[in-house]
């Protein structure tokens, strides 16, 4: 099947255009570079021997979107991954946020309008839960009063995808909320490609051990968790990455339930800060340079997963042990420091 993968050289999406292609699908990636690098195409060709086709452009452009489409109308399913995803820039620069991923999405929903395309997987977040009343949290719990501008955007996405396939029949869909996506292909030709300081733990725990950053900071060691750090469930970026390949042949094999489905993207299981950075340092032996400090404003103190319902819809689990996550997010820096010479 011929698949459009948006956002398909950023983090996620250059590691679900592997598992694509492995399938056997044809992909065309779409990215405006705006947080990736060309170099990520052609590290997949070096993964998977087969060349995507790539066009740069901006999916917030009408036209140029229209047109995209006017030239790829037999496009079978398409992958939104495109999108702004950087919490504390969307409380600084909302409208950016807004902009981005709202019209880029209502831009690719008029789109599979126009030219027929019935199958959208949409790259939604754990971060539409907030603090969950209820652990782990399910589907079916509250949607909760989002933290940021970039979590209303999410929410306000699977809003618009909701009423779009009331309205349009021939549009299902499924929105994959992911948990905490972390690690690296194991060739580590892909990986995460933070700009600037980086706000995720896992990339600030490889650049402190590679001596990018001095010092971890660990936010919050007073929380009501087993030792006093926030708890969240950390995913490998390549279960993730299978999980979407499954997520659109189950539309294309029409098993879907519902004309848009919700699924949770996690492994279930909850671990603390101190827990990834003891991981960490296990599989790399490098001692982590880090102190306990306060909260991070706006951080929930625990979230995980609740799986059963993708286990049992989607027939997937996630495999890889947090050791895995560990290990191959390392590799990957160690990889890009050895490019940089
Ligand atoms: P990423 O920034 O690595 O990838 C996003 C890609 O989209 C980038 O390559 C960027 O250049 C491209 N892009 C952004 N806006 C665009 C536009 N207007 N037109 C064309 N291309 C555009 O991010 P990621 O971590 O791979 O995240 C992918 C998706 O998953 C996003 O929608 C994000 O919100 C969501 N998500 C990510 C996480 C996470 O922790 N990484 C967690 C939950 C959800
Ligand atoms: C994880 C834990 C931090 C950095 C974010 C988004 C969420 C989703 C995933 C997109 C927290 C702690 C972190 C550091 C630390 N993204 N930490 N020192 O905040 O759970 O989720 O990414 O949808 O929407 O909010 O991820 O990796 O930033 O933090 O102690 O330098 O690590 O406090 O407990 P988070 P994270």
């Amino acid at each position: 099947m011929k698949i459009l993968v948006t956002g398909g050289a950023g983090y996620i999406g250059s590691h679900t255009v592997v598992e694509l292609q492995k399938q056997g699908h044809q992909v065309v990636i779409v990215d405006n570079l705006s947080n990736s690098s060309a170099d990520v195409i052609d590290n997949i060709v070096k993964i998977s021997g087969v060349a995507p086709v790539f066009e740069k452009f901006d999916l917030t452009d009408q036209a140029l979107t229209a047109d995209f489409f006017k030239r790829h109308s037999n496009i079978d399913g398409i992958i939104h991954f495109a999108a702004f995803k950087a919490v504390g820039e969307s409380v600084a620069n909302p409208l950016m946020y807004y902009r981005n991923n709202i019209q880029s999405l209502i831009n690719i929903l008029e789109g599979m309008k126009v030219n027929k395309i019935p199958y959208l997987v949409f790259s939604s977040s754990c971060t539409v839960y907030g603090q969950p009343d209820e652990l782990p949290v399910k589907e079916t719990s509250p949607i909760k009063e989002a933290f940021s501008p970039y979590g209303f955007t999410k929410q306000v996405s699977e809003a618009i995808i909701r009423d779009s396939v009331v309205a349009y029949p021939g549009i299902k869909a499924i929105a994959l909320r992911y948990f905490n996506p972390i690690g690296a292909h194991d060739s580590a030709l892909i990986g995460e490609l933070p700009l600037g300081v980086p706000n995720n733990l896992l990339p600030f725990i490889t650049q402190t051990a590679i001596g990018i950053r001095q010092e971890l900071n660990v936010f919050g060691s007073d929380y009501n968790t087993p030792d006093g750090t926030a708890v969240r469930d950390y995913i490998h970026v390549v279960d993730l990455a299978q999980a979407h390949v499954i997520a659109v042949d189950r539309m294309i094999s029409r098993k879907s339930k519902a004309p848009m489905e919700v699924f949770n993207l996690g492994t279930g299981n909850g671990l603390t800060v101190l827990e990834v950075i003891n991981s960490f340092e296990r599989v790399s032996g490098v001692k982590l340079n880090y102190r306990l400090v306060e909260r991070r404003p706006g951080d929930v103190e625990k979230v995980w997963a609740d799986t059963a319902y993708a286990n049992e819809e989607l027939g997937w689990k996630a495999k890889k042990a947090v050791d895995e996550m560990t290990l191959s997010a390392w590799k990957w820096e160690l990889a890009l420091a050895d490019r940089k010479k």
